[in-house]
């Protein structure tokens, strides 16, 4: 099929997360430090993909992509790494099924990284599109508690789970364990395996900071999948503040406002979007 696209900015945040998210998602969702919007899911569930075609999310969380891939007609799978995020995919896709979702869709335990070696073998070279995030930068996750005592950060871990992409190592991996770069090379070879000839592997991703230093993680991923064998096919922008007439927006998280308040980083921006990147397999 061809992508149904006809803009390079989704304006994704005309509401806020939460207000998107109500109803159509159990609450305790809430719980997890980094949720792809709604909207970012639909616009590109709708722009790449056909009614009852196949939607493969490998680190779907709390099942963002498998909901809005039902509730548009398609069938979702979705792996997830973490047994508390897989039991909350499965309710919200039953609560979707509920809502009078048509298609079907299932979420399973599983390492990622073994999409490459085995997992949903017999799914090798025949899923139309795959759409997920991978974990990133801890500075923008968690929610907040406030009180008598200092502000506290709670919910901002995905697990303690030393296998999780969020805890490994950015660059080299000791005593044995791989780097964050490692498994997501893995991760990308065997969305690659699994992907149809004409099929669209899309990734969303927003650069964060790290000690103060701007990390360029879609940039990164551009590479690693071009390493992976596959090729750039559109880069676009999520609009993640709203539009308002000619005003924008901003939805920054708390601890985005906090770090930019605290003056340690000159002329820290707010980061207002998210890269969505769109890979296919070299014809
Ligand atoms: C950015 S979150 C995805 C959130 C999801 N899109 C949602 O809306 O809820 C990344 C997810 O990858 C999972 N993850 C990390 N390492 C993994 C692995 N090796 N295999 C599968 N999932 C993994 C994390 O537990 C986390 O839930």
């Amino acid at each position: 099929m061809s992508a149904r696209r006809t803009l390079s900015v989704w304006p994704v945040a005309q509401q806020t997360a939460r207000v998107q998210r109500q109803g159509r998602y159990l609450p305790a969702s809430t719980a997890h430090p980094a949720k792809m919007l709604p909207e970012l899911a639909r616009q590109a569930i709708a722009a790449y993909s056909d009614v009852g075609e196949l939607v493969l999310d490998p680190m779907c969380g709390t099942g963002t992509t498998l909901v809005e891939a039902v509730h548009l007609g398609r069938e979702a799978i979705g792996v997830e790494l973490e047994p508390r995020w897989v039991a909350l995919a499965a309710a919200n896709l039953t609560l979707a099924r509920d809502q009078g979702a048509t298609g079907r869709g299932l979420a399973t335990r599983g390492d990622a990284r073994r999409l490459a070696d085995g997992l949903l073998d017999q799914l090798a070279g025949r899923v139309p599109l795959i759409l997920s995030s991978p974990p990133y930068g801890d500075s923008l996750h968690g929610q907040v508690r406030t009180g008598p005592k200092p502000v506290e950060q709670y919910d901002n871990r995905y697990s303690h789970n030393p296998d999780n992409l969020a805890q490994l190592p950015r660059q080299r991996g000791r005593r044995g364990r791989p780097s964050f770069t490692t498994a997501l090379a893995e991760i990308l070879a065997g969305c690659r395996r699994l992907l149809a000839a004409d099929g669209f592997l899309i990734l969303t991703a927003r650069p964060y900071r790290r000690k103060g230093e701007l990390v360029d993680l879609p940039g990164q991923l551009e590479q690693l999948a071009r390493e992976a064998g596959l090729e750039l096919h559109e880069r676009l922008v999520a609009l993640l503040c709203g539009l308002r007439g000619t005003e924008l927006v901003p939805r920054p998280s708390f601890f985005q406002m906090q770090q930019q308040r605290s003056g340690a980083i000159p002329r820290m921006l707010l980061i207002a979007h998210e890269d969505v990147l769109v890979f296919r397999k070299p014809a």
